[in-house]
């Protein structure tokens, strides 16, 4: 990958590679403005990076043509963090915008998924009529993530699904990401700063310090690492080399 990515002169990523490997969970870490969701975002083409190749399913992004393109696009479903619901929507027309405006299902089936997929996140079913406005902040968040899940998706980019939640509904909703992993076997990449989340989700954990991947490896290894970052980072400590901004 190499990946190298500035805003003006603020040097965002600098030389990042790695890969995410089929039907696993891969965890980024990183504090605050390390660039956890411009590099997840550049990998989605939402975002063009200045140098570096993004490949996936060993086809290299920059010279796939536009329609190859959209179709591996398809396949790919983005959290974003900040929910980024449509709100002049309702919630079933939110969940189910993919299913109806690219798949063109008809809308009685598709509000039948947008209710399963609701249950799934743990919101009843009167939720689809109302618009995002008339949610709190964790419910937009569970909406956000069933419009995510329903289609389906081969690849789930999840920007930081907990962050919000309640320590139960984090849970609820950690289970759902594992669930999409073992049943629909989908590659699951999710940014996160919390802990426990990353220890049960993460197969694979890459540790983003300053646009760099300064740690990855496994979660079995996590609060082991022996790298001075990564300790001070998962145990919260105020003291050790992480220079804050
Ligand atoms: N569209 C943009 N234009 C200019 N600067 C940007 C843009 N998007 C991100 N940045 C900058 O890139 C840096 C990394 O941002 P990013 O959102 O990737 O951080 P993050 O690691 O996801 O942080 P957090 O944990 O707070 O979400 C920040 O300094 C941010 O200001
Ligand atoms: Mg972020």
């Amino acid at each position: 990958m190499d990946i190298e990515k500035k805003f003006g002169s603020n040097a965002v990523l600098r030389s990042v590679s790695g890969e995410f490997s089929a039907s696993k969970s891969t965890i980024i870490l990183g504090g605050s403005g390390t660039g956890k969701s411009v590099l997840i975002k550049i990998i989605c083409s939402l975002l063009e990076q200045d140098s570096g190749k993004v490949a996936i399913d060993s086809q290299d992004m920059s010279k796939v043509s536009q329609i190859t393109k959209d179709e591996i696009m398809d396949n790919i479903g983005f959290l974003f963090q900040s929910g980024a619901l449509f709100d002049s929507l309702s919630v079933f027309e939110n969940i189910a915008f993919k299913l109806i405006n690219k798949k063109k299902m008809d809308k009685s089936k598709a509000r039948d998924i947008a209710a399963e997929k609701l249950e799934m996140v743990g919101l009843k079913s009167h939720v689809l009529d109302l618009k995002p406005h008339e949610l709190s902040g964790g419910m937009q968040k569970r909406v956000s993530l069933a419009r995510t899940i329903a289609s389906n998706p081969k690849v789930i980019f999840f920007d930081e699904p907990t962050t919000g939640l309640d320590p139960v509904m984090s849970e609820v909703i950690n289970d759902l990401i594992l669930k999409c992993g073992k049943t629909l076997g989908s590659t699951n990449v999710i940014v996160t700063h919390d802990m426990k989340s990353a220890a049960k989700l993460g197969d694979k954990i890459i540790f983003l310090y300053k646009g760099q991947v300064i740690w990855s490896g496994s979660r079995d290894n996590l609060f082991s690492s022996n790298n001075q970052y990564l300790d001070q980072f998962v145990n919260g400590k105020t003291t050790g080399p992480i220079v804050f901004n």
